[in-house]
């Protein structure tokens, strides 16, 4: 099958989150299955020197006004995957992240940035001549691609099948109806069964309601959405398309993520050389200037800080259980008043506890093989990769049981692997957080936990047969 893969962020060239890292790997996935896939992502300032030379480019003339459109063909080094590139200069070449300014504010013109995206997407998805490649499959991804459905919609034509899948329906990419103009899409999309969402219009509605088929990142999460508490707004809408809608669990990339080779932790281990862990233990205390007790429990935090994390309830239980000895290695970047209140936490406690603000890929890696658990009390969690990655390296997650989370981590049974609380509260987080203190004091039943932590499979390998199956299922 022929897959085109639309994303506004893919590992290794760019990444805020997990959605860099499903676009990185899913496609990489596909192809080693024998399918022929190629990725759409915008030409950020500084990607270009991230790829392979470029092939070919072609101009797809300047739509938005506001400058032309090219299109660039090449690869990504690192695994051989065909991309294209959106160059534009007025609207990608700039020195903050790929939707916020160095404040955390949106770009005021995020709507035509990811339309002009999702315009080419929609072009390349319909014209195949223009790069002599025609997709059989358009798979979009979040809102920032979801405008694709809505132009092909928009221009009335037979079109090829569409997936959308939704990472996370908190971010529904809705703007102000005065800016619907320069979308250049049909105002007949705007009414409540369209694009239109509460008096706005929304990029991730039109993915929804214009796909033949929506995902979702895990099992659980494709339930909750279905509800008020989880929808987000879009729960009535999803459930008119039950039908269509479906959970796939994300995978590993395990050639980034195992202990046993990853080149960016100071010792490799494996399942059977965990004592190589309290190496890796010891050195990223000694890097954080932490007190060095090896038979007490390190908890970590690798993390966007946003509300979703559910990371303020982390510092409303800290200060009691460091002052029972625990420790806390944070690294996360977000929200302004999290990250002071955890720099604040690290003055309090400064041989206990160590936050760094930021988004650091290689020491994300000595985290999270140095720390014993890791901290996720998301409020909602469509899948969640970090706790995936943690388990390969025998580290624990302590979880809410929600999303994507509640499909991978549990705390009891024949694959009981880390510690689950249900409810959304500090006094909940807290006894779990007891519990994995007193389970890491009694070393066998840790190590148990551990070892059905980091043998279980939870690669691509092993969901790819469902993204081909549903994508067959389109097509035929
Ligand atoms: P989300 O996509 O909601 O942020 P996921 O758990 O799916 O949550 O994916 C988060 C990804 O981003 C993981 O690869 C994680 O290691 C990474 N990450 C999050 N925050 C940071 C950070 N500050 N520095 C480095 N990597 C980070
Ligand atoms: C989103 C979700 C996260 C998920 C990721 C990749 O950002 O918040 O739970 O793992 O997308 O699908």
């Amino acid at each position: 099958m022929k897959i085109l893969f639309a994303a506004s962020e893919i590992y290794p060239l760019i990444k805020t989150g997990g959605l860099a890292d499903v676009a990185g790997a899913l496609p990489v996935a596909l192809r080693k299955k024998g399918h022929d896939v190629k990725l759409i992502m915008p030409a950020y300032q500084g990607i270009l020197e991230k790829v392979a030379p470029i092939q070919k480019s072609i101009n797809l003339g300047n739509p938005f006004g506001v400058g032309d459109l090219l299109l660039l063909e090449t690869h990504i080094p690192e695994n051989d995957t065909p991309i294209w590139l959106l160059q534009c200069q007025a609207l990608y070449e700039r020195e903050d992240g790929p939707y916020v300014d160095k404040n955390g504010i949106d770009f005021e013109d995020n709507h035509i940035r990811f339309a002009a995206l999702s315009w080419a997407t929609a072009t390349l998805a319909l014209h195949g001549h223009l790069m002599n490649w025609q997709a059989d499959i358009l798979h979009l991804n979040d809102w920032q691609t979801g405008f694709a459905a809505a132009y092909l919609e928009s221009w009335k034509v037979e079109h090829i099948p569409v997936v959308t899948t939704v990472h996370n329906l908190r971010y529904n990419g809705s703007f102000d109806m005065n800016q619907f103009s320069a979308m250049h899409l049909s105002p007949e999309l705007l009414n409540m069964h369209g694009m239109e969402f509460y008096g706005r219009f929304s990029g991730l509605k039109a993915g929804l309601v214009y796909a033949n088929a929506v995902t979702t990142v895990s099992p659980t999460y494709a339930k909750e959405i279905l509800t008020p508490e989880y929808g987000d707004g879009l729960d009535g809408a999803l459930r008119a398309m039950q039908d269509r809608l479906v959970g796939i669990l994300n995978g590993v990339d395990y050639n980034q993520w195992s202990p046993e080779k990853d080149t960016l932790i100071p010792h490799n281990y494996d399942i059977d050389t965990l004592s190589q862990k309290q190496a890796n233990k010891l050195a990223l205390l000694q890097e954080n200037g932490l007190s060095e007790d090896l038979n007490q429990p390190v908890f970590g935090v690798v993390s966007r800080l946003t509300e979703q994390k559910g990371l303020d309830l982390v510092l409303q239980v800290m200060p009691a259980l460091l002052e029972k000895g625990a420790r806390l290695v944070v690294l996360g970047s977000g929200d302004k008043y999290l990250e002071s209140q955890y720099l604040e936490l690290q003055n309090n406690y400064p041989n206990q506890v160590s936050v760094r603000i930021g988004y650091f890929e290689d020491y994300s890696h000595r985290l999270q093989a140095g720390i014993d658990a890791l901290l996720i009390p998301s409020r909602f969690e469509p899948c969640g990769l970090t706790q995936l990655y943690a388990l390969k390296y025998g580290t624990l997650p302590i979880v809410r049981q929600t999303g994507g989370l509640a499909d991978t981590v549990f705390e009891d049974g024949e694959r009981a692997n880390g510690f689950v609380f249900k409810e959304a509260s500090a006094k909940a987080l807290q006894a779990a957080m007891e519990r994995s203190i007193e389970c890491f004091h009694d070393t066998n039943r840790w190590q148990e936990k551990q070892k059905n932590a980091m043998s279980y499979d939870y690669s691509w390998d092993a969901v790819t047969d469902q993204w081909i199956s549903l994508y067959e299922s389109l097509i035929n």
